[in-house]
């Protein structure tokens, strides 16, 4: 079985060994301290360990509720926000249709992640032509955005089904003792998953907030697991910084911050991974960004952004890095015809795969950034599959802990969101 891979041909003109080779003493540190969980935040460490460690009983457990869900749902919608759905949406994203559902899968519409008014009301709208279910996913049920939003579910799907009914299409996910949520999920009965205490929420997709909304997909939650205990063992065991990836990506990042790249471009050449590329720029931007540091983590789906972003990662300030995510293998064989008129002169790409073009693409706009000063990293996925996306997962979430312990800042907390909740709490006039 082959594994993802890191390749940093793209930018060992800007550095030399011995720059990564310095980073050993602190490198090793940092791996010490986070399995003896003595750095900052250790208390949320608990992902370090977690797919080798998810119980057969929870899986079944995951997998039974989500089989009861699909039997009675053509649609799921899936309450939470940031790290309380960002992951479920990325896994689900990458590993089924891009195109409205067509094989028997329930649709999964998401809401508590914005307050859009518009959007409500369309959701709403669309819920009540539709089967549906509810999973809140939320640590105490007080996070504004999915409170609102389950309020407004729940007093939708109390109309349409009847209050007992809706009870049985109610899933929560959320703390095992405390909070809002916990304390509702008790009063009214509905079945309820645990967010372990030390796992946060950007950390939390191997947790019943990523694997039961997978599941309910038909994704092959083990699959994925496997994928990430793989990583798991790689990662943690080997902490030489070139043979271990998640280490050598944080020292790499780490180095190209130093030498003025403060931006970094995560891009996929499918709209499949967009949304584990936001899954990708809240685990590190909430991680990173603090006490006035930190990459700042951005997003790109080419070929369609190179007709937009494009121009200015090729020409506008060079303060940036890129990190291509490679798929190396596509399932969906798709082959340019021949055209007898060739009016549109691509006969010389007749015969050819839509794949054999993206990846020149790939290779052709690497070289291109590269020329202009854009260093790049390549993340080779074998292919699209829950293994390996699983793979991804671990990979990325131990680079990022990694890499904020680099930079010198806790990766586990977020003291920064609560400004604005302080501004619109005062604003609204919360008692
Ligand atoms: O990573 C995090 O901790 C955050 O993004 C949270 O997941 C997000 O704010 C949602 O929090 P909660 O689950 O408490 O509603």
């Amino acid at each position: 079985m082959q594994n993802i891979s890191l390749n940093i041909e793209g930018v060992r003109s800007l550095l030399t060994e011995d720059e990564i080779n310095s980073f050993t003493e602190k490198v090793s540190d940092i791996h010490n301290s986070m399995i003896k969980r003595t750095g900052r935040g250790a208390e949320f460490l608990g992902w370090l360990n977690l797919p080798s460690s998810i119980p057969e009983y929870s899986i079944r457990d995951i997998k039974e509720t989500a089989l009861k869900i699909r039997a009675n749902s053509d649609t799921i919608v899936v309450v939470g926000i940031g790290g309380s759905y960002l992951g479920a949406r990325a896994v689900i994203e990458a590993l089924t249709s891009s195109l409205p559902s067509v094989n028997g899968n329930p649709a999964v519409l998401y809401a508590g992640n914005n307050i859009s008014e518009d959007y409500f009301s369309e959701l709403l709208g669309v819920l009540d032509k539709m089967s549906y279910s509810i999973i809140v996913i939320s640590k105490y049920g007080t996070t504004t955005e999915p409170a609102i939003a389950f309020r407004l579910l729940r007093n939708h799907i109390e109309k349409k089904y009847g209050k007992e009914e809706a009870k049985s299409r109610i899933y929560s996910i959320t703390d095992k003792e405390k909070g809002a949520l916990k304390k509702l999920s008790d009063e009214e009965g509905y079945t309820t998953f645990v967010i372990p205490d030390d796992v946060g929420g950007r950390f939390s997709v191997l947790t019943p907030v990523g694997l039961l909304p997978i599941a309910c997909t038909g994704i092959d939650i083990e699959e994925l697991i496997n994928g990430a205990a793989d990583m798991e063992t790689l990662l943690n065991d080997d902490q030489e910084i070139e043979k271990n990836i998640s280490n050598l990506y944080a020292v790499i990042r780490n180095l190209l911050y130093e030498k003025g790249k403060a931006i970094e471009i995560m891009a996929a050449y499918t709209p499949k991974l967009q949304y584990l590329i936001e899954w990708w720029k809240q685990l590190y931007g909430e991680s990173e960004g603090k006490n006035g540091k930190g990459i700042f983590p951005a997003g790109v789906i080419y070929t369609t952004d190179l007709h937009s972003m494009g121009q200015m990662v090729q020409d506008g300030v060079r303060n940036i890095f890129e990190t291509v995510l490679n798929v190396q293998s596509e399932k969906g064989i798709v082959t340019i015809p021949e055209d007898p008129n060739d009016l549109d002169g691509l006969n010389y790409i007749a015969g050819k795969r839509l794949s054999d073009v993206n990846a020149k693409a790939i290779k052709g706009t690497m070289m291109a950034h590269l020329d202009g000063g854009v260093p790049n990293l390549v993340i080779n996925i074998p292919e699209l599959s829950p293994y390996y996306i699983g793979q991804l997962i671990f990979f990325f979430e131990r680079a990022c802990a990694v890499s904020a312990y680099l930079l010198g800042v806790n990766p586990f907390d977020q003291p920064g969101v609560e400004a604005y909740k302080k501004n619109m709490f005062k604003l609204l006039g919360k008692p």
